[in-house]
């Protein structure tokens, strides 16, 4: 996973493998890697001190990846959604339940009655589960508070989560998910909130590092997301958004005015934007899990936009309503039978491409010395195969740099 960042068209599937390769981690970053004999011999250059108390992991020929990088995930959330999961199979759909009072405000009804104890067990449950799926970092919004106490008390959940455990975690403020019930008939005026007192205070406090707005039909329209980007970027935001989900709406240009790291989903964007796209520096972060969840066939052209060469990441979205999975294994074997990607094109999606979205290119996303040693080891013995035996976990050993969060056998690695 040596090379350039961010990957764009052909330089994307450029993996670098490493047969019977090896790392030396120190101080939780990589210290050398190459074939097993090159590692040994800057092992050999090392103080007799150091190399003495070496501790040794035999992958015995898995497969070795940067941990993943999920850069989308809605991780604060008090319950599932699976009611509604049963009534969009017998018919109705993710718009129609959302008009009626389900939805997004399903689930911020219940946040705002939840005790943050509860929420934040929950969300460690999940990062135990992340890890053990092979991610070694992930972006997670607020949004389903959407009032003041709630946002804030999101994203203070967010902070000790960030503090209390190795996991690392990028935290989102989204305050613009969806018009909150309070502000239903009179939606300019939360925009106000958001712009005037909600942003400038998660700054003030450096409670979020991306300020990020849903811009679709029924949530935000361009204007109002222009106004709450354009204030969360006076206050010294980096932006994300949630564009083309639902309907062509204007999001991914939007992204690109404003300089955006990321938009998110582009299911509906045309072949205008690609090209448009292809020009920005905006990472195009894809999330077919949730047209999986969905049940439809829309799928973002993601062929098109590595050809035309936008910069295209892979997330999972994990969050109650459109994709209830963290795993993003899983997410690679959509990405390649849903969207054409090839295996080698998922995995730098969801690792480098990602990482440059979070601006982490420099320290994560990639094996290569001086970059900090997050690792996921699979049970495959082709990369290909992580994808291909798809909906199982793979993954047999997680290190956040260079600590074992994760150990499929439970025995201790590296004696
Ligand atoms: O990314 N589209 C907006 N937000 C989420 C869905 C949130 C929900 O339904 O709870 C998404 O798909
Ligand atoms: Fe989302």
């Amino acid at each position: 996973m040596r090379g350039p960042t961010p990957r764009r068209g052909r330089t994307l599937p450029e993996l670098g493998l490493v047969r019977d390769g090896a790392l030396l981690i120190r101080n939780g970053r990589i210290a050398a890697v190459g074939t097993g004999r090159e590692v040994e011999r800057a092992w050999q250059r090392l103080p007799a001190k150091e190399r003495a108390s070496t501790r040794k992991i035999d992958a015995e020929g898995r497969v070795a990846l940067p941990g993943f990088v999920d850069s989308h995930t809605h991780l604060i959330f008090p319950a599932s959604r699976v009611k509604e999961y049963q009534q969009r199979i017998t018919g109705a759909t993710y718009e129609q339940i959302a008009r009626a009072g389900g939805g997004v405000l399903s689930t911020v009804r219940k946040l705002r009655a939840a005790s943050s104890p509860d929420l934040k067990a929950r969300a460690l449950a999940c990062l135990r589960q992340f890890a053990a799926h092979g991610t070694t970092t992930v972006e997670a919004k607020s949004g389903y508070g959407l009032d003041p106490a709630s946002e804030i008390r999101t994203l203070h959940l967010l902070r000790q989560l960030k503090n209390e455990q190795r996991f690392e975690i990028v935290a989102t403020f989204l305050g613009a998910h969806v018009v909150p019930p309070e502000y239903k008939k009179k939606p300019e005026a939360y925009v106000d909130l958001l712009c005037r007192k909600l942003i400038p205070r998660v700054a003030a406090e450096g409670l979020a590092e991306y300020c990020d707005v849903f811009c679709d039909r029924g949530a935000f329209s361009v204007a109002q997301s222009r106004r709450i980007l354009t204030a969360a970027r006076a206050c010294g935001m980096k932006l994300r958004i949630h564009a083309e989900q639902l309907a062509r709406s204007g999001g991914a240009r939007l992204a690109i005015e404003l300089h955006a790291a990321s938009a998110d989903h582009l299911e509906w964007i045309n072949a205008a934007d690609i090209r448009a796209l292809a020009k920005s520096d905006v990472c195009c972060t894809l999330l077919p899990g949730c047209c999986f969840h969905l049940g439809l066939s829309d799928h973002p052209p993601a062929r098109k936009m590595i050809e035309a060469g936008a910069i295209v990441a892979l997330a999972t979205d994990f969050n109650p309503g459109t994709c209830p999975t963290l795993n993003m294994q899983m997410v690679l074997s959509l990405a390649c039978s849903q969207l054409r990607m090839t295996p080698a094109e998922a995995i730098a999606a969801a690792t480098s491409n990602a990482a440059f979205s979070l601006s982490r290119a420099h320290r994560i996303g990639s094996l290569e010395v001086g970059k900090d040693a997050d690792l996921a080891f699979f049970n495959v013995e082709d990369y290909r195969e992580i994808p291909y035996y798809f909906g199982v976990n793979h993954c047999w050993l997680t290190l956040k740099r260079g600590q074992v969060i994760w150990n499929a056998d439970g025995r201790r690695q590296g004696r």
